[in-house]
């Protein structure tokens, strides 16, 4: 099968295709997956430039939508042909969904939401799930909280947007100038440009803030907050010295992509509270390529491999 892997660290000119990467039979307690559709996320370029240590070869990638191909010794409730999207990064014992084929834990796999396709479903876990844990379950986001969301263009900060909405929360946001309409029309009640305006002096008195952007971003933003407020960042780690100083609770989120928080994703999709927006497919050769695309940035939603033709 044919897999973009790595065996150094690097730019785009590390990713090789390797066309004889051997196609596994699922071992026990996992799914042997064909994937239609692989999401790049920021993470896939970071690891192949070599931030987290990994054995070589590696195969790049975590999200993926497809059919179960495969079934190993153990697994229940899952049945060849059905179509699941889920997580299977080399980092949490899965074998990279660059590729035809995928192995993964049935922990990460969800069946996948009916209502929209396989280069959507596959752009959705590691951004929906972020989206999800941060809010639902660090933040408890409700009806009549103020929250502001950090990069609401965003592959993270779009889905954000939406469902911080669907749960009755007042919601800022910040983007560049070009993407003020588009966040407004995701749900945002408040867009910010945040490269010539300040958000610290235009918002106050916030229940939450959700940081997909890191650094001096994430120190400006406990200004925004009130007493008791929360801030929850994909970045950094809490400072205890800010979180003093400003009275509020501060959380560094690792996302745990896991079958339920994906099942609740896919109700979600199906009832339309939720869209994803793809901002441009690429074939499986040309991952390298897609890497360079997402880093580049200033992309309206997701980048997304596509390994089928049609
Ligand atoms: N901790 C974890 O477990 C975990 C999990 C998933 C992701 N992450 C990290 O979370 C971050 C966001 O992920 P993503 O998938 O949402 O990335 P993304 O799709 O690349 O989105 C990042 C967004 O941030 C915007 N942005 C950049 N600088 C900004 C600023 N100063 N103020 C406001 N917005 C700004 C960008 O807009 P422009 O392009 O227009 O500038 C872009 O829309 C990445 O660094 C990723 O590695 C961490």
């Amino acid at each position: 099968m044919k897999a973009a892997q790595i065996n150094k660290y690097g730019g785009s000119e590390v990713v090789e295709i390797n066309k004889n990467s051997p196609k596994p039979a699922a071992p026990r307690g996992q799914l042997l997956v064909e994937v239609y559709a692989a999401g790049v996320n920021p993470i896939d370029w970071k690891i192949r430039e070599g931030y987290i240590p990994l054995k070589f070869p590696a195969t790049l990638g975590g999200d993926f939508s497809g059919f179960v191909a495969d079934i190993g010794e153990g697994v229940s409730g899952f049945k060849k042909g059905l179509e699941v999207y889920g997580y299977a990064s080399v980092l949490g014992g899965g074998s990279g969904s660059f590729a035809e084929f995928v192995l993964a834990d049935t922990k990460f796999i969800a069946v996948k939401p009916k209502t929209i396709t396989h280069i959507e479903a596959g752009a959705l876990p590691l951004t929906g799930v972020s989206a999800w844990q941060a809010l639902v379950d660090h933040i408890g986001i409700s009806r009549g909280k103020k929250i502001l969301i950090h990069g609401g263009a965003g592959g993270i900060g779009s889905i954000a947007i939406q469902l911080a909405r669907h749960l009755g929360a007042y919601v800022a946001t910040t983007v560049s100038a070009k993407d003020m309409e588009y966040v407004k029309e995701l749900g945002a009640d408040e867009a910010i440009d945040y490269k010539n305006q300040k958000f610290e002096d235009m918002l106050h008195n916030y229940d939450a803030v959700f940081d997909t952007v890191g650094s001096e971003t994430y120190i400006r933003s406990f200004k925004v907050l009130k007493k008791g407020g929360t801030i929850v960042s994909m970045l950094e780690q809490p400072r205890p010295e800010l979180m003093e100083q400003y009275g509020v609770n501060a959380i560094g989120q690792l996302t745990q992509v896991n079958s339920e928080r994906l099942s609740k994703l896919a109700e979600l999709i199906d009832q339309r509270v939720t869209k994803v927006h793809v901002d441009k497919t690429f074939p499986l050769e040309q991952a390298g390529e897609a890497l360079e695309y997402l880093k580049s940035g200033h992309l309206r939603g997701k980048v997304v491999l596509k390994m089928k033709k049609n």
